[in-house]
């Protein structure tokens, strides 16, 4: 699905978000940055596509080393140009987040953008981020999620139901990819669900904060020591 869309995947994300999506981004690597330590420090990217997350936390962090993995070879290759393009030494390397191909305790924080909830198994792909990384490293979660105001809910429902995937469906060629977003969205754990999903498996001092009312959630999480 996500090759079939991965050349307009960045027009349609800034252009159905009015540009939010990038704002969510910078907020989740400056949320980051204050927490993790100061000095060199290794960040995975976990489904990164095109790469948006991994090059605005080699951006904002100075001092980190990131990672950006993705199963989807043509997510990858847009990310690649894109890296290119601004220099930036981002290395990407393919890999299934359900099995990701690394050592367990080998990073000082994992991020995942839009894609935890695109995984056969949530709580298999938060045990896997658990996995690798180090002991005190830090988790952020970013993701759709359930808008908490009430007459706002209601308005955004009938343009993320309706709207979103007649016009992703119109310029991208796959109406079913977008339909399968308020689909899998639906779906998935709302804020508080996600927040105590991610503290059954292990980790720690998990917070949420609600994005735009709700439409999405960044959850930050650590391993504990
Ligand atoms: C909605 S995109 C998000 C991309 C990027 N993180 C962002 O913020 O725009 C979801 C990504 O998850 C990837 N993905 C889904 N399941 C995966 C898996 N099991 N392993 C690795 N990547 C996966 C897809 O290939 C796709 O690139």
């Amino acid at each position: 699905m996500f090759a079939s869309i991965a050349a307009r995947y960045d027009l349609l994300n800034h252009l159905l978000s009015g540009s939010m999506d990038a704002r969510w981004r910078r907020l989740t690597a400056r949320k980051l940055r204050s927490r993790l330590p100061a000095g060199p420090v290794e960040i995975l990217d976990v489904a990164c596509g095109t790469g948006d997350l991994s090059l605005t936390l080699f951006e904002t962090i100075g001092t980190a080393r990131v990672i950006g993995t993705d199963f989807c070879r043509p997510m990858l290759d847009v990310a690649a140009r894109k890296f290119a393009g601004c220099g930036s030494r981002i290395p990407l390397i393919e890999g299934d987040a359900m099995r990701l191909p690394f050592l367990e305790r080998s990073f000082d924080c994992v991020t995942i953008a839009f894609g935890l909830r695109n995984l056969a198994n949530t709580e298999a792909g938060l045990l896997e981020i658990f996995r690798v990384l180090k002991p005190a490293g830090s988790v952020a979660v970013l993701e759709f999620s359930k808008p908490v105001v009430p007459g706002f809910s209601f308005l955004f429902s009938v343009y993320f139901t309706k709207v979103l995937p007649f016009l992703g469906g119109l310029i991208s060629g796959s109406r079913s990819a977008y339909q399968y977003l308020p689909d899998s969205v639906a779906r998935f754990p709302d804020q508080r669900e996600l927040a105590d999903l991610m503290g059954s498996v292990g980790f720690s001092d998990v917070e949420y904060r609600n994005l735009t009312g709700g439409i999405a959630a960044l959850h930050l999480g650590k391993r504990p020591k």
